[in-house]
Parts: C-alpha cells; structure tokens; sequence
C-alpha cells in the first residue's frame, strides 16, 4: 500500500506528526488483518494509513475530518470506492456527522448504513420471514428461517438481488405480506473464498463478528484463522441477541433506529475522534 502510505505521509508527517504516528499505528493493526485474508483486505489496509487525513489543515473545507479526507481522496488522488466509504465512515462518522448538519451528504456521497424491511405473511410458518434490505450499493430480498437458534444448522437463507427496493416492497405487499418492521444497522462484509466476514453494528448492541459460510467446517476454519473461540459463538437471527445482550425484545417493536439509542444515551462514539 505504499501509494497510500505517500499520500497520508505527505498530508500528515510535516504538519500533525502525531496524527501521522497514530495512522501508522492504525495501519501496523490493519496488516495484522491483511496477513490472514491476504488480497481481500487491501482496501483495509489503505483506508487504515489514510483514515485521519482529512485532519490535515489544508485539506479542512468542512472541517470534518472523515468527509474532507475521504473527498481529497476520491477527488484529487480516484482513490477506490471502497477506500473512500471505509475514510468517510471510519469511528461511525454518521453520528458525528448528524450533529454536525452532514448527516445527509456524508450518507449521498459515501453510504454505509443498511436499511432493511421485513415482512411476514400467514403463508409463512413463524419461523421464517421475508427481508428487503438496502445495502448502500445493492440490494437484495431473502427468505429467513430459524428453526434452531442454538445451533449453525438452525439457520437458512435464500437470497437474491433485486433492482429497485421500492418497487419490490410493492410487490410484495400486493403479495399478501405485511410489513412488521424497519431496523437500521451498519455492516462491513469481507468475502475470503465462500466465507463471509460481517462487522454488524445494531443500535444498542456491541459491534460483532457474524461469519457465514457454506457449511459448518468452514465457518470453524474461518473463526480458527482469526484465533476466535467457536464455543463462544452465537448462533440465530439478530433478534435472539438483542434478548439476551440487552433483554429487549425486537420483534415487538416496529422499528430498530440508531435515533431511539440517541435519545436515550448519548453514545460515546458521537464526539470521539480518533
Ligand atoms: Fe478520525
């Protein structure tokens, strides 16, 4: 990653020397990354020496740091997409930038945050369900089923892509399907061969590692490459968590924001900077 290296040095070493020592620390931390998922992490391992950049004084148009650094970067240097998203929303941006009026923009120009409707129908047994979910660069509709929370084989999953979210909803309430809820999140997704890597942030909830996989060997390989305990793991949807993390019961709620956790406790996340 040495042009990114160049570019963060040139932008940060003369002028804030400590916000370029902690890049290179932060970059020291995503090679350690880069060194089990091989090529998949490069856009991590830029976006880690670049992710501060935006602090450097000539680049302040906003003067906040995540937008000016990630729009220097697609702007002036056609830094990757992906790079860029992983700059503008790195230390969840989103909340900082609600308070400071750039919610919106920052969520045109580099988008991250996932909204997802689901829908249940009488067709449907109660253990399955329907989701529609905005991606930021995709989105896909996928029938759900939980038939054994405690176990990885208690899951399934049939999804597809389709072109326009609104359009689907429509169908699929002329279906017959009903809407039950609206829930926001943030993922980051990694793909290592058929393994899938999810960072999920919930509202309310620790950030946490979902892996999926083709079958349950591969999943124990994939947290085994990570040095994680797979007695640890949990298993289930979204919403056994959220019972047992926070005792809170989801499905009876109709939506799941960021914005009801704000009103309840400012998370500290809002006015960190690093
Ligand atoms: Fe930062």
């Amino acid at each position: 990653m040495l042009w990114a290296w160049r570019i963060a040095e040139s932008e940060l070493a003369t002028s804030l020397p400590r916000r370029w020592a902690h890049s290179q620390g932060v970059a020291g931390q995503a090679d350690r990354l880069v060194r089990v998922t091989g090529d998949e992490s490069r856009a991590l391992a830029a976006a880690a020496v670049l992710h501060d950049v935006g602090y450097a004084p000539r680049l302040a148009v906003t003067g906040f740091h995540p937008l000016d650094g990630a729009r220097f970067l697609r702007d002036e240097h056609g830094v990757d997409e992906r790079v860029t998203r992983l700059v503008a929303n790195h230390s969840f941006a989103l909340l900082e930038a609600e308070e400071r009026g750039l919610r919106e923009v920052l969520e045109a120009e580099f988008p991250l945050l996932e909204d997802q409707l689901l829908f249940e129908s009488d067709v449907l047994d109660g253990s399955q369900w329907v989701r529609l979910r905005n991606e930021g660069t995709r989105t896909t509709l996928t029938l759900k089923q939980v038939t054994d929370a405690t176990s990885i084989h208690g899951t399934t999953e049939i999804e597809t892509e389709v072109g326009d979210l609104d359009a689907m909803a429509e169908i699929l309430t002329n279906l017959g399907l009903h809407e039950v809820r609206y829930q926001e999140n943030f993922r980051e997704e990694w793909q290592l061969g058929d393994v899938a890597f999810d960072f999920d942030t919930w509202p309310d909830l620790p950030t946490f590692l979902e892996i999926e996989g083709p079958d349950e060997p591969s999943v124990r390989d994939a947290a085994a490459r990570l040095s994680l305990d797979y007695t640890a793991a949990r298993f289930g949807s979204v919403d056994t968590i959220y019972k047992t993390e926070a005792g809170r019961d989801i499905l009876a709620e109709p939506t799941l924001l960021f914005a009801d956790t704000r009103k309840s406790a400012e998370p500290a996340t809002a006015s960190q900077r690093q």
